[in-house]
């Protein structure tokens, strides 16, 4: 929480301004962007919105119990839905606009997968119950097991990773096993990561303690080849590469870097974070990799957090599945079981990843999604992920410059040669898109491009809005060019509930807790 000097400056109203003058409103509100104060600061003390009995032993408590206040701020029950209502018209999500956070992969999160996620039997499940109790529960979690398996090719899936980085780990893990089992793992402590990998990718690897050799891009935004093919040799544990990566673009030569990895003796990890731009046209165990992460809330439209962990499964290939971690699901005459322990270490030599089975609500969501869409819609919600990604890329190209020539795959990334010598830059570009009632587009990411901008409309959006939203920012584009707005943009935005906060402050001596004003002054000086 910033503290609310900061956000009275912020204000866009402000009840401190003269309402006679007209620019301000006597309220601070302005329409139906009402001002909001915080809970504690709305709260009197000895209201209540439950009316709960006396108790009947009075002191159970003894000399533990409370003597004074604890400041819990008091407040009726229609006080409480108003002010989280009036708060919830503050966000942005997907459920309101194009969302174009690229590299996030923000789409439609389906009703229908909420319901069932939500259905008795799914919902209510405890990790405790006996397996006779949730035979289909595991059924589900195999089916999605075996959906994974076909769309990506792969023999093996761990489904107990809970996010993309834990499935990194997880497949790295599995690579040292192996390595372990041959005897090389000692050697073998370099991983090689393209200049275009995710940044998860070698803070996975640093993390685990491997070293981290970079390898550079070639004129295309892809990886060198030649200098991957140098950089390979018998002190190498794995390559970790993006792909689609973090330009949008498509590795093309896979085959050539499986097999110059394969011959150097090291294992092919791939970052399939972004495979909603490929499922159902490719099969990554068709070009050799040899373990891969998904996330599922990006591809498979399950929510970004959505009230939990989530879910990024690793596919394996036959070379790593011996080394995969607990659980597993067998079924065994007819009966499905959880595998969570074994008689012997080398049956699963990572041990386990977490407490308990995996995310079942997001499982649930994620097969949701694939039995809607069957394997055909699966394939067209990629192809129309991709279109229309390099619809906003044609659109927009003779405005804001791309980074690379050539479409693109599910993101368009420019950069911001366009606003040179305007002083503008991608941070004024992108509050400005506020102003225009779009969330901004992920800036200055990936590294590699100078003040990046990165679109990713996903398949989720509907064509008149892809128009609406490329019209304002062409208007944007223009406006920043004309040199005539320089002033605006560097307010914006100039029409959101708040302006531009001291990040800076905010950061450094950040108010995370609330106070009485009168302390709460004394803790801001
Ligand atoms: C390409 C890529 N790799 C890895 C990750 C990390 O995934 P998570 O945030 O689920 O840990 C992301 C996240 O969006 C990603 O886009």
């Amino acid at each position: 929480m910033v503290q609310s000097t900061d956000l009275s400056q912020g204000r866009s109203g402000g009840a401190a301004a003269d309402p006679a003058s007209g620019a301000a409103t006597f309220t601070g509100n302005r329409g139906l962007q009402i001002e909001e104060p915080l809970i504690f600061e709305l709260g009197q003390s000895g209201r209540t919105g439950v009316d709960l009995p006396e108790p009947k032993v009075k002191d159970r408590l003894s000399g533990l119990r409370r003597a004074g206040e604890i400041g819990l701020p008091g407040l009726s029950e229609p006080q409480v839905v108003q002010h989280y209502t009036r708060l919830s018209q503050k966000n942005y999500g997907i459920d309101m606009g194009v969302y174009p956070l690229g590299s996030c992969t923000m789409k439609h999160n389906p009703r229908l997968n909420e319901k069932l996620a939500r259905l008795l039997g799914l919902g209510d499940l405890h990790p405790f119950q006996p397996m006779s109790t949730v035979q289909g529960a595991l059924e589900l979690i195999d089916q999605l097991a075996h959906w994974l398996k076909t769309l990506t090719g792969m023999p093996a899936v761990a489904m107990s990773p809970a996010a993309g980085a834990h499935g990194e780990t997880c497949g790295m893990m599995t690579i040292s096993a192996a390595l372990e089992a041959k005897g090389e793992r000692a050697r073998r402590k370099i991983v090689l990561e393209p200049e275009s990998a995710h940044g998860t990718n070698p803070a996975t690897a640093a993390s685990l303690g491997l070293s981290v050799r970079p390898i550079p891009a070639n004129g295309s935004g892809r990886v060198d080849l030649a200098a991957l093919k140098a950089a390979l040799g018998p002190d190498v544990a794995a390559i970790m590469l993006t792909n689609p990566n973090t330009c949008g673009l498509f590795e093309s030569e896979m085959i050539e870097i499986a097999q110059a990895v394969h011959d150097a003796g090291a294992y092919f990890y791939c970052d399939g974070a972004n495979f909603n731009a490929f499922m159902g046209r490719v099969r990554p165990g068709d070009l050799g990799i040899d373990c891969m992460h998904i996330n599922l809330h990006k591809t498979f439209s399950t929510p970004h957090g959505g009230g939990g962990p989530g879910a990024g499964p690793v596919v394996l290939s036959q070379a790593l599945a011996p080394y995969a971690p607990y659980p597993w699901i067998v079924n065994e005459g007819g009966k499905w079981r959880i595998v969570e322990e074994g008689a012997r270490i080398e049956a699963a030599p990572i041990g386990r990843l977490r407490a308990f089975h995996g995310q079942m609500g997001m499982f649930v969501r994620a097969l949701g999604y694939m039995m809607s869409h069957g394997i055909d819609g699966l394939k067209q919600a990629s192809e129309d992920a991709v279109l229309s990604a390099n619809y906003v890329l044609a659109s927009l190209k003779d405005l804001i410059t791309p980074s690379f020539g050539g479409p693109c795959m599910h993101e368009a990334l420019f950069d911001d040669h366009f606003l040179r010598d305007t002083g503008i830059t991608t941070l004024d570009f992108a509050k400005a898109m506020i102003d225009e009632g779009f969330h901004p587009m992920t800036m200055y990411f990936p590294l590699v491009v100078h003040g990046a901008l990165l679109i990713e409309p996903t398949e989720s959006q509907a064509k008149e809005d892809l128009d609406r939203f490329i019209a304002a920012l062409r208007s944007l584009a223009e406006r920043a060019r004309s040199g005539r707005h320089v002033a605006d943009f560097k307010a914006a935005p100039r029409f959101a509930p708040r302006h531009r906060l001291d990040e800076v402050h905010a950061a450094r001596k950040p108010v995370l807790r609330w106070r009485p004003s009168n302390t709460f002054k004394q803790a801001a000086e």
